[in-house]
This record gives structure tokens, sequence and C-alpha cells, in this order.
């Protein structure tokens, strides 16, 4: 499972990078919002930190203005994804900027049946958003094992890139269910490695290291 950091912020994206965490980021207007920077800016700094894609998002609602707007995202650097509404023109551009040879994230998935047509306009990345179901008593996760039978049902190459991740276990969910991608606020990928046991372990092992009184190296 490949882990997208779910931010605009610079300072988290550059230490998860360090630390060999993460495979790529997906940015969104709330997010540029939160980091209070120029989109071009922020996101072309992101690129030059991250090999993998950086998925920005278009804003206009109407086929020809997301065009442009895709485009214009697809020159701050090569691995931008243009990142799309899941509404009959954001997959009519989705199917056109594929076309193109860009790489397309369809954005606020919410059912099977919005994943099944972003697969056929030949999305690379669908984005259902798991926790905004949860927030209104639906899982979220039944979405992602629906998606995923019918995406292996017909080999639909789109990957399954499970957002609004809330918790860690929103992520092993995900990936006992089997979703390509995870994209996940820097805190909760790093909340991944906590364990009291460890820590426990780690105490002892290190008290009774000090004990022999030996170094290595
Ligand atoms: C995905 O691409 C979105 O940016 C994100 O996961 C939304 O998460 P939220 O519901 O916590 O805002």
């Amino acid at each position: 499972m490949k882990f997208f950091v779910d931010t605009a912020n610079v300072s988290e994206i550059r230490e998860l990078n360090d630390l060999g965490l993460i495979d790529g980021v997906t940015t969104n207007p709330s997010l540029i919002l939160k980091s209070g920077r120029d989109i071009t800016e922020v996101t072309a700094e992101i690129c030059s930190i991250v090999e993998g894609p950086v998925s920005a998002e278009v804003t206009a609602t109407d086929f020809e203005t997301m065009m442009r707007e895709g485009r214009t995202l697809a020159k701050i650097a090569d691995n931008i994804c243009i990142k799309l509404p899941l509404t009959l023109d954001g997959l009519k551009a989705c199917r056109a900027l594929t076309g193109d040879g860009f790489k397309t994230n369809v954005t606020l998935c919410f059912s099977a049946n919005q994943a099944l047509l972003a697969a056929k306009a030949g999305a690379t990345f669908i984005s259902p958003f798991i926790g905004r179901l949860d927030d209104i008593a639906i899982d979220g996760m039944d979405l992602i094992r629906e998606i995923r039978q019918i995406y292996d049902n017909y080999d639909f190459r789109t990957e399954i890139l499970a957002a609004s991740i809330r918790t860690v276990n929103h992520v092993k969910e995900a990936a006992l269910i089997g979703a390509d991608v995870a994209t996940v606020p820097a805190a909760t990928i790093k909340a991944l490695v906590k364990h009291p046991l460890t820590d426990k372990g780690l105490d002892q092992f290190l008290a009774d290291w000090a004990k022999t009184g030996q170094t290595i190296g």
C-alpha cells in the first residue's frame, strides 16, 4: 500500500519524505487555505520535495475552465496529478486530461457508482472519502470494499486512494481491504508507529544495556 500525505504544509511533507514514509501528496483548496500560501508557489515546492504524484485540485465547475486550470496546474511539475471533482464536467475533463497523458485524481467520491464512472473515465486515482461518510453515520469502509470488488470484477486500472482518513484503524482497514493508496494526515502517519509495548520493551532493553557498561563500535 502506498502512503500519500494529505497536507500542503511543506515542513510536514519534508519531514515524512526524509523518513522515507511517503509516496506522494494530496492537497485540496481547504489545505491550500490552511497553508496560507499561493497555490502555484506551494505546489511547486511540494513537487520539488516528493518524487511521487502530487495532487493539485481545479476549482472550476465547468468543463472548459477545468481543462484550462488542469493544464495550468500540470505545468507546475511533471509529478502533478490533476484533481477533479466527481461531477459530469469533472468526469469529462478527467477523460480528456487522461487522454492527453496527464495523471488524474477524481475526488469527493461517496458511492460505488461514482467510482465506477471515474474508472470508466480513465482516472488514475479515485478518492473515496471514508471519514466524511463516517461523520454521517455511514460506514466509509464499506465503500472501499465495494469499489475494490467492482474494480477487480472488471480489471479497472484506476487506483483506489482511500481519503478522508482520520484514524490509524482507518489505515489498517483500508489496507486489509486492498486499497492501493491511503492519503493520511501527517500526525496519523506518525501515529502508525506507536505501540505501548514497543516503548516499554525499548525502555527495558536500554536499562539492561546500561547495566552491562558496554558500548557498540
Ligand atoms: C483527499 O484528497 C482529501 O484532501 C482529504 O482526504 C479530505 O479529508 P477530510 O475529510 O479530513 O477533509
